[in-house]
């Protein structure tokens, strides 16, 4: 798609959500700082990668910041289907395998992308539909996910399916056209290729709460309940001037259903915030358990693919530009440890239980549940009434033997019995009518009755 379209971002409040540290979760101390983005990451877990060109492999400024400063590596190009299969049945993997072999030769981490997207088709198979396509796309998924088996940490194994704007819903692509299951059609044949690579679909314009991210976020929870494998979500994080305030709990929302979640195509229009807004991505990542690594989309400015935009963290010389300090001092400032000790694996999954808003008050609260044997998640829409709100409050009961262990888009105060849920910061305004969603994810059963909402 045109960059101009991606472009469009919301120029919302950039101030880094409040970090809530569980108590289970180890900080990383401050004492050693270490030098390299690699290794600063590394201090909890984490990777920090690039995505690399097998064309600048031959240039010493580049290959000598890459083998410095990262510990992954993502093909730009080189693993896309347009120059793995160029024609059907034939494979060419000698640039993939340029990159592989790269991040071998460093140890680092390769993120595979990816292996299926409506962008970057060859020609011969944007001229196909219906079964012929659907035939040859999961051939496509099973021989690239098989050439390069138990040597990529992460496949980015769908890339792009949804649509921009408010619908929530499927792009409209020839892959789409072979019917809505194809996206679950390519992680099963994935995991059946290389059950060792964690499985990813990776999108962008997903950098905050929005319409789009919440109809992948309801894909991937639909995913988790009926078991079709899915291992993490890639936020790709290609930034304008701003960062929506909500950015840390859209990533927590989806690590809270049990995937992992990364930042995988970073890069950030120069400006006056270009820095800070590198350092908050940097700071929402680490201070979710389940986000596992950034990768930034190049090395230089003059390598990036938003010409004249200088998104990166290098200028074109190869200098280190103020961003990069930034990112290496949230870095060092340090976060949650990475993986999780602990994820949810939902099981057996329970129809979805909904209840009614209670009408009468200035806002009034509705759940809906997506349970399992063990737990739940729970999500509360919050709708004004017939005036404005300035500030919310839903209160409900859970059953005893129930807690929550998590919660996003609104501030708790207990975890069992009765619970009370405040709006944060970007969600407490609502208009006449208007509606907003928070969630939260519990062990046991969810609540039954209906919330109260009171509001200010
Ligand atoms: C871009 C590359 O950087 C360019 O070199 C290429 O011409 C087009 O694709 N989302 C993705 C990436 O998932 O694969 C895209 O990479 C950038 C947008």
């Amino acid at each position: 798609m045109p960059l101009l379209k991606r472009n469009r971002f919301l120029l919302l409040a950039s101030a880094a959500a409040g970090v809530v540290v569980a108590a289970s979760v180890a900080v990383i101390g401050t004492a050693e700082a270490a030098s390299t983005l690699g290794a600063s990451a590394a201090q909890s877990g984490r990777y920090f990668g690039a995505a690399i060109a097998a064309g600048r492999l031959g240039d010493a400024t580049y290959t000598g910041i890459l083998n410095r400063e990262f510990n992954s590596v993502t093909p730009e190009n080189e693993m896309k289907w347009d120059a793995t299969e160029p024609s059907q049945g034939r494979f060419t993997y000698t640039n993939g395998d340029r990159i592989l072999n790269q991040g071998i030769s460093m140890g680092a981490k390769v993120r595979g992308h990816a292996l299926l997207w409506y962008q970057q088709e060859p020609g011969w198979a944007q001229s196909m539909s219906g079964t012929a396509l659907r035939n040859a796309m999961m051939n496509h998924v099973t021989q690239v996910a098989t050439h390069y088996k138990g040597k990529i940490y992460a496949w980015d194994v769908v890339n792009e399916a949804f649509a921009d704007g408010g619908s929530g819903a499927r792009r409209d692509s020839n892959l789409q056209r072979t019917g809505n299951d194809w996206i679950e059609a390519a992680f099963r044949a994935a995991r059946a290729a290389d059950p060792a690579a964690k499985l990813c679909y990776n999108d962008y314009n997903t950098d905050g709460v929005n319409a789009k991210s919440t109809g992948i976020y309801n894909m991937v929870r639909d995913f988790k309940s009926r078991g079709v494998p899915i291992d993490c979500v890639g936020f790709q994080s290609h930034l304008g001037t701003g960062i929506p305030g909500d950015y840390q709990a859209n990533l927590q929302r989806f690590a809270d259903l049990g995937v992992d979640v990364q930042i995988t195509e970073l890069d950030v229009a120069q400006g006056g915030n270009q820095a800070n807004i590198y350092a908050s991505v940097t700071r929402a990542c680490l201070a979710v358990s389940r986000c596992t690594g950034i990768t930034v989309w190049g090395i230089r400015d003059s390598d990036s693919w938003r010409t004249g935009e200088n998104p990166l963290l290098f200028d074109n010389s190869g200098n280190k530009k103020a961003a990069y300090t930034s990112v290496l001092n949230a870095l060092n400032a340090g976060g949650t440890t990475s993986p999780s000790p602990s994820s949810p694996s939902p099981s057996a999954p329970s129809p979805s239980a909904s209840t009614s808003p209670q009408p009468g008050g200035a806002c009034s609260a509705s759940v809906s549940l997506n349970s399992w044997n063990g737990g739940f998640v729970a999500t509360i829409k919050v709708t004004a009434g017939s005036a404005p709100v300035n500030g919310w409050t839903v209160s409900l009961s859970l059953p005893s033997g129930s807690a929550v262990t998590s919660t996003w888009s609104a501030t708790n105060s207990g975890t069992t019995g009765n619970v009370t849920f405040r709006n944060v910061s970007y969600n407490g305004q609502l208009a006449a009518g208007g509606v907003t969603e928070f969630g939260f994810q519990g062990t046991g059963t969810g609540p039954t009755a209906t919330p109260a909402c009171s509001a200010a």
